[in-house]
């Protein structure tokens, strides 16, 4: 570039008119008040209180204490200029058992949170479901059992009936995946069970439920809910490009993403998938018309992504790595994958030891958009967990994590260049929360939070990310 040159010098980041610029929560993750107006124990609850399963005994009794610190949680929102807030709403607040009326006072403070959210200019995205099934509904079976998709359906009216006037954005379930997969799979999620086969049927159940739950809140709203739901979609890449290695990927991607994309989008379950799993289940647990109850129109897809899957075949004898990045099990989370590796992706790492991968978020959103053009989509979690300390003075800098969502923007933005309608970016996560079998170990906020005296300090990838909302367009990841 010369000096008369008429190019700007910086490429423009502006991202789209009305892009919404988020931070994301869950109920347990947040909330504490665990025994507080009526609430019940969830499975999470009980998980973090078996030995052994969370990190030092961490539980979400007290969480962050965002029950009772609500107001100031969204005025911190409101100072950073976000434009919504994606959180989730506990089922045994608000429906304790699992069964039966509601609890108003659960509902009542959903309905606070919605209003001092709307009063501060910022969009509500309620998602109903963010792992906290009631411990009764477990008891009776869990997401293996049908009986929870249709109790699932019934909640979901409840709460459509208590905020439909107020919400119109909802997120059915937070990943599934996890749900069937790590909670009744490999076991390192609540409840803790190891059965691939009950993985299976739960992951069923759940596509049953985002179904049952659609109808229900349209019914509640009118036909005026704006639906989603929030997957983690696996980005996977094969070790080689060996033809062993591909087809270990393309397993994968059947019990890891398609097994939610099929139903949800298409309409019904992959063959591929019924041939993978063949020798577990004859999968007749799906009933004739479910495909159709769980195929609703969508008005956008939520996709969470935080780090790339590298997978290879094994060869008889080799030694299996089995580093996923879902937590260690000796029993797997991927059932009908038991001849396939799992290895460390390249680059720097998070706290989490999760590979700081940019370019998977870019190929993901791509492909998805592709592959469903007419679906707009929604980055409803990304982030990173770092080792933060407060300063001296008091101050938390986090260079680390403004360099991580920094390039991850990048890739949204460019996937945003290259065609993928991205309609928001939602950061994991507004502030410092219970990490699941992480306890409070895995910071993953913008705001810092003191566990002893539940102080918030924004770090300064906050004020980095509130001037990336502000202007609408990206930020030098140096400026602080
Ligand atoms: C996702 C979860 C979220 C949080 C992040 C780090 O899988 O949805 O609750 O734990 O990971």
């Amino acid at each position: 570039m010369t000096a008369t040159d008429p190019r700007p010098r910086t490429s423009t980041r502006r991202f789209p008119a009305g892009f919404l610029w988020g931070t994301a929560t869950a109920a347990y993750q947040i909330e504490g008040a665990a025994a507080e107006d009526g609430r019940t124990p969830s499975i999470w609850d009980t998980f973090s209180r078996t030995p052994g399963k969370v990190f030092e005994g961490h539980t979400g009794d007290v969480a962050v204490d965002h029950y009772h610190r609500f107001r100031d949680d969204v005025r911190m929102m409101a100072d950073l200029g976000l434009s919504a807030y994606r959180f989730s709403v506990a089922w045994p607040r608000v429906q304790p058992t699992g069964r039966g009326p509601a609890v108003q006072k659960g509902l009542d403070f959903y309905r606070r949170l919605v209003d001092e959210l709307l009063g501060a200019g910022i969009e509500p995205v309620v998602t109903l479901y963010h792992w906290d099934l009631p411990q009764d509904l477990e008891a009776a079976g869990g997401w293996p059992e049908r009986a929870t998709a249709e109790r699932f359906g019934a909640y979901a009216a409840l709460v459509g009936e208590a905020l439909g006037d107020r919400v119109t954005r909802w997120t059915t379930l937070n990943e599934p995946w996890c749900t069937a997969f790590l909670g009744y799979g490999s076991g390192v999620h609540a409840p803790g069970r190891t059965d691939a086969v009950a993985a299976l049927r739960a992951a069923h159940h759940l596509n049953l439920a985002h179904g049952l739950a659609a109808q229900a809140l349209q019914a509640a709203l009118l036909g005026r809910a704006r639906l989603s739901i929030s997957l983690n979609l696996h980005e996977i890449r094969p070790l080689t490009a060996s033809a062993e290695d591909r087809e270990a990927a393309r397993r994968i991607d059947a019990v890891g993403n398609r097994v939610f994309l099929g139903p949800l989008l298409d309409g019904a379950y992959p063959e591929d998938l019924f041939a993978d799993t063949a020798s577990l289940t004859d999968w007749g647990f799906v009933r004739d018309g479910d495909t159709a109850t769980i195929r609703q129109p969508l008005d956008s897809l939520g996709i969470n992504y935080y780090t790339p899957t590298v997978v290879s075949a094994v060869t008889e004898g080799a030694e299996k790595p089995q580093d996923d990045g879902h937590g260690a099990s000796d029993h797997s989370p991927w059932p009908g994958g038991d001849d396939i590796a799992f290895h460390r992706a390249p680059g720097e790492r998070t706290a989490m030891d999760w590979a700081v991968d940019p370019s998977g978020l870019y190929d993901l959103l791509t492909r998805v958009s592709a592959r469903y053009p007419d679906l707009p989509l929604l980055v409803t979690e990304n982030g990173a967990a770092f080792e933060d300390e407060v300063g001296a003075d008091g101050t938390v800098h986090d260079p680390d994590r403004i360099a991580y969502v920094h390039g991850h923007l990048a890739a949204v933005h460019r996937a945003i260049a290259d065609g993928a309608d991205v309609r928001g970016y939602f950061l994991w996560s507004l502030m410092d929360n219970f990490e699941w079998a992480y306890g409070y170990a895995k910071r993953f906020g913008a705001i810092h939070v003191d566990y002893e005296s539940l102080a918030r300090t924004p770090k300064s990838s906050a004020h980095w990310y509130a001037r990336v909302a502000r202007s609408n367009e990206l930020a030098d990841p140096t400026e602080e």
